[in-house]
This record gives C-alpha cells, structure tokens and sequence, in this order.
C-alpha cells in the first residue's frame, strides 16, 4: 500500500500556466479577474500563472489573498547591476510573484540558455525565496534516436549540480517533451509517465528517497481540459504547465478542476488498494 499525500511526503498537485509572449496589462487583468471568479481559495490544486514581466505586479495585485500565485518567465542570476534588460529574482519577489520557470525549451532553442545558466538562475531563485519551475525535455529527433533518457539525465544533472537535498525539496520540474509543445501532439499518459518515473529516479540517485519522493512534476505539452485527466491519474504526474490553454480562463479553470478530481481519485486508489 502507498499513501499518496496522506504523509509527509504531500506532493499537492501544481497546475501553472505559461502565457509566453502574450497578453497586454489590461488583457491580464481582465484573465487573472475571470480566474479569481472560476477558482475558488480552497482548490486542492495549486495554481499559478505566469504572466509576461509587465504584467507581474498588476496581476499579483488582483490575485493577492485568492489563492492563486504568480510567477515570471525567466530571470537573471545577479541580483543587480550593470546588466541592461535583465530582471532578477529579488525584483520578481518584489513584484509579488513566488515562482519562476527556469530553463524552458523555448529559451534553451532561441536564447542560448544552457546548463549552466538554468543551474546559477535556478540557484538565485531560491536565494530569493522563489521557487523553481525547472524545464527539461527531447526534442523530436532526440526521441526518435532513443536518446530520451540521456538528454533528461544530462539536463537534470546540469541544472542541479551542486544543489543540497534541502534546495531540491523547494524546486519543481517539469517536463516538456519540445515536440509535444504547441503542436497539438500531446505526450501519450503512458509515455509522459515513463519520463517522469525516469525523472524521479534520477533525483533519487542523487539526492535521495525523500527528495525524490517529494519532488512535484509537471507535464508540459499541449495540456488541454480533455487530455489533463488521463494525464493525472500517472502515478508520477503531479501537475501541468501549460501554455496555448492557460490565455482562456474557461480552459484554463477547467483544467485546475479536473486535475483536482484526477488528484482526488489518485490519493483514494493509491491508499485504499492493497
Ligand atoms: P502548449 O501547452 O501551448 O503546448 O505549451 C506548453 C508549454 O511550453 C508550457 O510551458
């Protein structure tokens, strides 16, 4: 029997949205106020969205006291500077955001990110009390050459190298499979969970049973209400990032609540059968 949730070891499902490039001040607020409406406080899912930098305070101003958290895109590791265009993780904190997504393929591809820059933003996210949403994932080719496994080891191994089992506990995952996002293609269950049980291994092999055991991840890749379902009910899925269905608040509320019920679902199974 294991016990899902029900220990110490609660792995409360995390459902974020990734706006990307999208929406103005107003557009935000106008989602994040819908969101406030559809998402009551009390969801057993956390919720947070990540709208672009401009409209980082605005919307943590809406959503303060609703339960719903913001998060940035990306940041820089110095705290300040002579560093012209970049944004750190104390100005994130100071916006009134508490997460940040480190290392999405998206920067990886067009912006050079590499291993060693998801491992110094991750570790200056954490020095500021935010707390990370590390992204790793193939792309198609890497797939298809069976190298899946290599390429999340390698990515898990440069974005935590360094790291304490303390540090690991405050960080999130999440995997995004680059040919899944914003295709339409979305991982099959049983793939996406392959690569999370992988994922954990690999935390396990390094940092322990325990940090292992409480390590949340998430999904990214075309996560849709009618996919999210079959998705949460992985043993080793514990959220979504999502991006295409997070800028329209039905979906993106739809979501949150079916992976609730998913999550819900899971806890009782893994509990009550033997
Ligand atoms: P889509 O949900 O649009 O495929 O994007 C996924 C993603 O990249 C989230 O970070």
């Amino acid at each position: 029997m294991r016990l899902y949730r029900i220990n110490e070891n609660v792995r409360k499902p995390i459902i974020a949205g990734n706006w990307k490039l999208h929406k103005t001040l107003q557009e935000a607020v106008q989602l994040v106020t819908l969101l406030k409406r559809s998402l009551p406080a009390d969801q057993d899912v956390e919720v947070v969205v990540c709208p672009p930098f401009t409209a980082l305070s605005e919307t943590a101003e809406v959503l303060m006291e609703s339960g719903i958290h913001v998060g940035a895109q990306d940041l820089y590791w110095e705290d300040k500077g002579a560093f012209t265009g970049e944004v750190s993780a104390p100005l994130i904190k100071d916006a009134g955001a508490g997460f940040v997504i480190v290392g999405h393929s998206e920067r990886r591809q067009f912006f050079h990110e590499t291993h060693e820059t998801v491992n110094k933003k991750t570790k200056a996210a954490l020095k500021a009390g935010l707390a990370p949403i590390v992204c790793v994932g193939e792309t198609l080719a890497e797939r298809e050459a069976g190298k899946t496994f290599a390429v999340l080891e390698d990515q898990l191994k440069g974005a935590f190298l360094g790291f304490t089992q303390e540090e690991i506990r405050k960080v999130i995952v999440a995997y995004e499979p680059v040919w899944a996002i914003g295709t339409g293609r979305t991982a099959l269950p049983e793939q996406a969970q392959e690569a999370h049980a992988f994922i954990r291994k690999e935390i396990q092999k390094r940092f322990g049973e325990e940090a292992a055991k409480a390590l949340r991840i998430q999904y990214g890749g075309s996560v849709k209400p009618d996919n999210i379902g079959s998705l949460m009910k992985q043993e080793d899925i514990d959220g979504a990032l999502v991006g295409g269905a997070s800028l329209e608040a039905d979906a993106f509320a739809e979501i949150v609540k079916t992976a609730g019920k998913a999550a819900r679902e899971k806890e009782v199974r893994s509990c009550c059968t033997p």
